[in-house]
């Protein structure tokens, strides 16, 4: 069974339609790169996913289980997939861990002794352990990018989407948070990223999607979706952002 299976979807603001009848399936461990020129519609995808933005129509599964019913809670969906946007929206009053915790405080129920250890070696993995204590405006936006990642991780999400987690950086910061997705790529995380870095899209996903007026009009490995794009419009896209 695939991890998450995305049947058809449609969605429209106003009478603009937005996405128009999507499919995309994607396989437990999986790096998805979703690319694709502004508008085309990769934000309100990873949105839907993650049932912040209802859908109008068809269907998204997590492990054969349809999530996109009207009516159902999206909680409990919501802790099995993360999402971090580009904006960090760490919360200026709490330190760093305080953050973190927040969220598994509230929904897991967990106090902050028990919570602790778990948390610490999520810094320690991401190289922030002396950061832990730190308030956002005391960290570099790379290190704001990475304690939003790891608040995500401690939900313990199975899939985890990012929607251009480094287009706020400064050129030097983009390779550590960079390095954090390869580092949840190698603990065998299913991702899906919208992301402008080809150069990371190249070498890292497992498989990479142009979106072009809400649908996904080419998908493949990424060695023959950069070196042979089929459709026009995919060669349209790369040739303006190579
Ligand atoms: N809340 C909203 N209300 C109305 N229109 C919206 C809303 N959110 C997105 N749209 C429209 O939906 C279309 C797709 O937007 P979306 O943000 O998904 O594109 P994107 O591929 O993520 O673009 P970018 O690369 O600029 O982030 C755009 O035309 C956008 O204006
Ligand atoms: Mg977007």
């Amino acid at each position: 069974m695939s991890k998450l299976k995305i049947e058809n979807i449609v969605k429209s603001f106003g009478d603009v339609t937005v996405l128009k009848g999507l499919d995309l399936i994607v396989e437990q461990g999986e790096m998805i790169c979703l690319i694709g020129a502004s508008g085309s519609g990769k934000s309100t995808l990873l949105r839907s996913i993650n049932l912040l933005e209802p859908i109008d129509d068809g269907a998204i599964w997590l492990d054969g289980d349809d999530i996109s019913l009207p009516g159902l809670d999206p909680q409990p969906v919501r802790q099995k997939i993360g999402i971090v946007f580009q904006s960090y929206n760490l919360f200026p009053h709490m330190s760093a861990v305080e953050n973190v915790m927040l969220a598994p405080r509230r929904i897991h129920k967990k106090s902050r002794e028990a919570l602790r250890p778990e948390i610490e070696q999520l810094f320690e993995k991401f190289g922030l352990a002396d950061r832990m204590d730190h308030y956002p405006d005391q960290l570099s936006g790379g290190q704001q990018q990475r304690v939003a990642i790891v608040r995500a991780l401690a939900m313990k999400p199975e899939i985890m989407l990012f929607d251009e987690v480094t287009s706020a950086l400064d050129p030097e910061l983009v390779a550590e948070v960079l390095d954090v997705l390869r580092t949840l790529k190698a603990q065998n995380m299913t991702m899906i990223l919208a992301t402008h870095e080809m150069g990371f899209a190249r070498e890292a996903a497992d498989r990479v999607c142009i979106l072009h007026e809400g649908e996904i009009i080419e998908e493949g490995k990424p060695e023959e979706i950069f070196s042979n794009p089929k459709h026009p419009r995919s060669q349209a896209f790369l040739k303006s952002v190579l």
